[in-house]
């Protein structure tokens, strides 16, 4: 043990000097889009079409909600932000609108979830204004 030990430390040390990336990015941005922010966000500014009323509803809202909330760490991490300005910034808008969202389910407060309708609406159209090929053109 005496003589493996230092040859460890040494080992993880170097590791962490590498600094190789510990996460890998599997979808494109368009596709995170459409397979998580799209329907998840959805799933709250239409909440209404059929509002939760069972614990297993609530639960439904919630996970879309958190998903909705954690994805912007997907769009900020490095290979998908274009840069550390306004993509930034309207992540955390969107992600801001979320975490509040997520908070209302936790509580099952539908009126609290519609409330954040229009910053995260707002936050999708902020970042599709600057970044997304072609908005407004279609
Ligand atoms: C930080 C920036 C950013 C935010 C915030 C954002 N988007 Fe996007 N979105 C993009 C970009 C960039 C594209 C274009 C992707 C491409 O074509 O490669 C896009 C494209 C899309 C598309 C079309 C995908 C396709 O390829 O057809 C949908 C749908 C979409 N976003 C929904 C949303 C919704 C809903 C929200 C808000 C809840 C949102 N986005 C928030 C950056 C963002």
């Amino acid at each position: 043990m005496r003589t493996i030990l230092p040859v460890f430390a040494v080992l993880l040390a170097g590791a962490g000097l590498a600094q190789a990336p510990t996460y890998e990015l599997i979808g494109s941005v368009s596709q995170v889009m459409i397979r998580i922010i799209y329907p998840t966000s959805d799933a709250l500014f239409y909440i209404e079409r059929a509002p939760p009323k069972t614990e297993v509803e609530w639960n439904a809202i919630r996970n879309q909600a958190l998903t909705l909330a954690e994805s912007g760490n997907l769009l900020m991490l490095p290979g998908r932000a274009p840069d550390q300005g306004n993509w930034i910034k309207d992540t955390k808008m969107m992600m801001a609108a979320a975490r509040a969202a997520y908070k209302a389910a936790l509580a099952k407060d539908m009126a609290g979830i519609l409330a954040q309708s229009d910053a995260l609406t707002e936050s999708c159209v902020a970042c599709h204004r600057q970044y997304r090929p072609d908005y407004g053109k279609k």
